[in-house]
């Protein structure tokens, strides 16, 4: 079983060891983070950011959450988009999902969880959009990874559809979001081809007037 004492251990000698290949590692990265990437991911222990791309601290700005959701009334995902464009001016978004993800599972049952009920709904809701497909895949564990994947398509475009993103491409910004899946059982990331680099691949119904179009 893990404990805190173990885990302070973990965590000197992982310090030394990064210390030993670049003895400057930390103190060039206390001044500054450049990452070029900015992570959405599931809070999932199995799907560790850095890690399954081979990323060095620094390197990727991660936001997770319960079935990576982009949710353009939380505050919390908001504001780490924004901070990623805006401040660090990452060139990629990449919004990651994985198969057999448990939040996507359990927004396909009717089970009542208590709170995450509330945040599931949005899963739920890419189910409804996508029902006549849904409901043709007979096997279970097939419609639970086919709604991870149709999961992370639909987070690709909340995150095109925000006012942070649009204006960045408003203002000539270059900044690609990306679609990706990964899986538990081979640790191997899939491209799912849904990448969107400008505002002609957004439904019309979100395309803004944003004052920079508009000066222009
Ligand atoms: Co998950």
């Amino acid at each position: 079983m893990g404990t805190l004492k173990s885990l302070f251990e973990n965590n000197r000698r992982w310090s030394e060891r990064v210390s030993q290949r670049d003895p400057d590692f930390f103190a060039k990265l206390s001044r500054q983070q450049a990452p070029d990437f900015l992570w959405i991911g599931c809070s999932d222990s199995r799907v560790p950011a850095n890690e399954v791309v081979d990323l060095m601290p620094g390197e990727l700005f991660v936001h997770r959450n319960v079935a990576n959701v982009v949710v353009h009334s939380d505050m919390n995902c908001m504001s780490v988009l924004q901070f990623a464009v805006e401040q660090l001016q990452v060139e990629h978004i990449i919004v990651c999902g994985h198969y057999g993800c448990g939040g996507v599972r359990a927004a396909l049952s009717d089970r009542e969880l208590g709170l995450i009920d509330n945040w599931l709904r949005h899963i739920k809701d890419v189910y409804r959009v996508n029902e006549r497909e849904m409901r043709g895949i007979a096997d279970a564990d097939e419609r639970v990874n086919r709604l991870c994947e149709l999961n992370v398509i639909a987070q690709v475009r909340n995150v095109c559809h925000t006012t942070i993103v649009q204006n960045a491409w408003a203002r000539g910004q270059n900044l690609t979001v990306h679609g990706v899946i990964y899986g538990l059982s081979d640790g191997r990331l899939k491209d799912l081809d849904v990448t969107v680099d400008g505002p002609a691949a957004i439904d019309d119904i979100y395309h803004m007037q944003l004052p920079e179009t508009v000066r222009n």
